[in-house]
């Protein structure tokens, strides 16, 4: 079973992928909404949250649109990552409170520039996942995703990579969002994934979070 694959390979190495994995219902209704999705609702990507937040044409090029549950398809992905949210809490006690994700284009030329999703200490993102809707991809669209080995301070080697993952219909990628390092490389032609984040309850008294 999915879920539990992908749990085994979370305690295993920290990330799992898992190949035209996403369920065919699923995969219909989000590719038949991002064909639907006019280009003019994505914006382009920033880097850092809220106060820090900024463009940047070296690190990513991507465009992003923000997903809520205001159709069909997006309320079916919902759906279906709480599902694995509840999943991954009963197995594995990570905590995992609230989920957000962002659909992402890449046009021809776009990259994204090896980064975390979380920093120790920084942020409450605990998990990524990313799933990929590219119907007719071949090898030489590039846009591989590359995930590396977290560097040790220490280490003289860095840039090592673990897994290079083509964005075929239906792939599916979860990792520890602290512990990998990776990049997108540049795409040949339009590139869609969606990129989510389950993340810890951070909330205090006087501040609501995730902000909406
Ligand atoms: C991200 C990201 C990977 C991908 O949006 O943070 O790393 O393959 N995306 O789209
Ligand atoms: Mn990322």
């Amino acid at each position: 079973m999915l879920f539990d694959s992908i749990t085994n390979d979370i305690i295993d190495k920290g990330y799992s992928i898992s190949h035209y994995a996403l369920p065919d219902e699923l995969t219909t209704l989000l590719l038949q909404h991002i064909t639907t999705l006019p280009k003019g609702n994505y914006k382009r990507a920033g880097i850092g949250r809220a106060k820090e937040h900024a463009i940047s044409d070296v690190i990513r090029t991507d465009e992003i649109s923000w997903i809520t549950n205001n159709s069909i398809a997006t309320c079916a992905w919902i759906k279906w990552t709480r599902s694995l949210q509840n999943y991954l809490n009963r197995r594995l006690f990570l905590g995992l409170f609230s989920f957000e994700s962002h659909f992402s284009l890449y046009t021809k030329g776009d990259f994204y520039k090896k980064h975390k999703d979380a920093f120790k200490g920084e942020d409450n993102r605990v998990l990524s996942v990313v799933v990929y809707l590219n119907k007719n991809w071949s090898v030489a669209d590039g846009g591989e995703l590359v995930i590396y080995e977290n560097e040790s301070p220490t280490a003289f080697v860095a840039d090592h990579s673990i897994a290079t993952v083509m964005p075929f219909l239906g792939t599916i990628v979860v990792f520890l969002s602290e512990e990998f390092p990776h990049e997108v490389l540049p795409s040949e032609c339009d590139r869609y994934s969606i990129a989510g984040w389950f993340r810890l309850n951070n909330s205090t008294f006087n501040k609501i979070d995730p902000p909406s």
